[in-house]
C-alpha cells in the first residue's frame, strides 16, 4: 500500500551548497530558502554549524539563519556536530536539529574526525541540550549502502548505528546512501536494519543520486511504507569527504514521480522548477534534474518548422 502523502525535506541549501567551491553569497542562499517555502516546501534544512575549516562554505551559517523569513508551518533544520556546533545553532532558533553519524567507522573519521563510538559520545549531550531546549533532534547515519573508503555496508552495521542513535535519545533517523551505490533490495534491507529501532513515521530517506539508483530506491522504500525523504532541488549536492559523490535525488524528479502515483506532497512542480532554474543559474549550469529538463523544453518557446 503506497502512502497518501509523502513528506519531502529539501536539504538542497544545505547538502547541496555544502559541496559547491566557488562561495555563494549568504543573499543567494536565502533567497533559495524563501522559493522553497514559496513552492509549497515544509521542511528545508538550510545550514550546517560545522567547522568552517572544514567546510567554508557554510561559514555563513548563523547569516543565512538570521536573514530567512520564516513562514509559518516550515521547518527550517541544520547539522550540529557536536555542542559547539549545537550552542551557535541554538542562537539562530532551528526547528530541528541534525546529528549526523556513520554506518561505517571510515567515513566516521573522515566526515567528522572521530570513531563511530566517539561520535555518539558527542552527539549525546546535543540531544539532551536540544531536548532541554525543546527541539527535537534528526540521526543522519551515512554509508548506509556502502563507503566511499571501505565498499560495502552490511546491513547490520546500518542496524548497530540506529541502535546507538536510539539509545542516546535520537528522535528520528535518516538512513542515507552517501555516494549513490544502493540498488532498491539493499535499501529496503537497510531500511529493514534500521526499522527494528524506529518505527516507520520516525524513519526518512536520504538518497544519493550519483549511480541513477536513487528514485528507483525512492520507489523501494515507499513500498515498505517510508513516507519521509531528504531530496535536493536541482539534484544539487554532495558530501565534500565522499568523492565524486553527487548530488542527492532531485526534488522535482520525486515529486513528479509521487503526484503521478497520486500521492500528494503539497508542492507545486511549477514553482519548484523556477526554484531550481534560479540555484542552478547562479551556479551557472543546468538543473540536474529529468523532470525539470523536459518541462522547461517544454515551456520554451517551439522553434519555427524548417
Ligand atoms: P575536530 O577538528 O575533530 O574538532 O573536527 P575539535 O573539537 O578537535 O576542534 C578543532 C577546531 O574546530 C577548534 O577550533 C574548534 O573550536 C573548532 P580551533 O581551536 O582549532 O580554532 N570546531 C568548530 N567550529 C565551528 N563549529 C563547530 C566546531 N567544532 C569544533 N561545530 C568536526 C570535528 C565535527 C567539527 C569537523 O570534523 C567538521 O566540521 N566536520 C564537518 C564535516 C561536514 O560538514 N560534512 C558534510 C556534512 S555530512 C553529510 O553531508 C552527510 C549527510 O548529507 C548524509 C549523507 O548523505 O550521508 C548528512
Ligand atoms: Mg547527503
Amino acid at each position: 500500500m503506497w502512502p497518501k502523502r509523502v513528506e519531502i525535506n529539501d536539504v538542497g541549501p544545505r547538502d547541496g551548497l555544502q559541496n559547491e567551491k566557488q562561495p555563494v553569497p549568504a543573499a543567494v542562499k536565502v533567497e533559495l530558502v524563501h522559493r522553497l517555502q514559496n513552492a509549497g516546501l515544509q521542511h528545508i534544512e538550510v545550514t550546517s554549524f560545522v567547522s568552517p575549516k572544514w567546510v567554508p562554505q557554510m561559514a555563513d551559517n548563523a547569516e543565512v539563519m538570521a536573514a530567512i523569513h520564516r513562514a509559518p508551518g516550515v521547518t527550517y533544520s541544520v547539522l550540529t556536530p557536536n555542542l559547539k556546533g549545537f550552542e551557535s545553532a541554538l542562537a539562530t532558533r532551528p526547528d530541528a536539529v541534525v546529528v549526523f553519524g556513520a554506518a561505517s567507522e571510515a567515513f566516521s573519521q573522515k566526515n567528522i574526525n572521530c570513531s563511530i563510538a566517539e561520535s555518539i559520545e558527542r552527539f549525546a549531550p546535543v540531544v539532551q541540550a536540544a531536548h532541554a531546549a525543546g527541539i527535537p533532534v534528526r540521526g543522519a547515519m551515512s554509508c548506509c549502502l556502502g563507503c566511499p573508503y571501505e565498499g560495502e555496508v552490511p546491513a547490520s552495521q546500518v542496524g548497530y548505528l540506529a541502535g546507538l542513535m536510539k539509545a542516546i535519545g535520537v528522535d528520528e533517523i535518516y538512513v542515507a546512501d552517501t555516494i549513490g551505490v544502493g540498488t532498491p533490495r539493499a535499501t529496503q534491507a537497510a531500511l529493514e536494519a534500521a526499522l527494528a529501532h524506529y518505527p516507520l513515521e520516525r524513519m526518512a530517506g536520504h538518497f544519493h543520486d550519483t549511480y541513477g539508483q536513487a528514485l528507483a530506491n525512492t520507489l523501494a522504500a515507499l513500498e515498505m511504507g517510508v513516507w519521509r525523504f531528504d531530496t535536493s532541488v536541482a539534484g544539487l549536492g554532495g558530501c565534500p569527504y565522499a568523492k565524486g559523490a553527487t548530488g542527492n535525488v532531485s526534488t522535482e524528479d520525486v515529486v513528479y514521480m509521487l503526484h503521478g502515483m497520486g500521492i500528494e506532497t503539497g508542492i507545486d512542480l511549477d514553482a519548484l522548477i523556477d526554484a531550481g532554474v534560479f540555484i542552478s543559474q547562479a551556479l551557472g549550469r543546468k538543473p540536474n534534474s529529468r523532470v525539470a529538463t523536459a518541462l522547461l523544453n517544454k515551456r520554451a518557446p517551439q522553434s519555427a518548422p524548417a
